[in-house]
């Protein structure tokens, strides 16, 4: 089955928002290689890095990141959603931000390996690297679908 159709045979029948539990056994169900998701690979465009929104609806919304080597995405969070990736193939750092008096400050810094999960909760703000040589692809859903989130420049 196609990526595209393992999604929707795991969320078209959703019928309120998902937990963070929740998106990442639906991650590790759908079972995603890199054969999968290869066609779905965008080149970066507006953006540092390429995504793809393959899936899609009031509930869920799915994501294929590609960050080619040395990028950085903007720093951002993600207004109402939560969020929850794997590595699909490379090496993501994951910063993550506090916001103190107006100041954005980086409070801690994780390296994600291929087939490992990482998470984003309300209010959290961060950006997503890669430092390696090779590109990063991720998966990433968020629930609801990301609407309002903020860039910080
Ligand atoms: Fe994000």
């Amino acid at each position: 089955m196609c990526i595209k159709a393992k999604l929707a045979s795991a969320f078209d029948s959703a019928a309120e928002r998902l937990g963070n539990r929740e998106l990442e056994e639906s991650i590790k169900s759908l079972e995603v290689t890199c054969e999968d998701i290869e066609s779905y690979i965008k080149e970066p465009e507006h953006l540092p890095y390429g995504r793809n929104c393959i899936y899609k609806n009031e509930f869920i919304e799915a994501v294929i990141i590609h960050i080619p080597a040395d990028r950085e995405t903007f720093v951002h969070d993600h207004g109402d959603s939560i969020g929850c990736g794997m590595v699909v193939e490379g090496e993501l750092t994951n910063v993550l931000y506090g916001d103190s008096e107006g100041l954005l400050q980086q409070v801690s810094q994780d390296i994600i390996k291929s087939g490992d999960f990482f998470h984003s909760w309300p209010g959290d703000i961060h950006s997503m690297k890669n430092e390696l040589p090779g590109r990063t692809l991720t998966l990433n859903l968020y629930s609801p679908p990301l609407t309002h989130y903020k860039t910080f420049k």
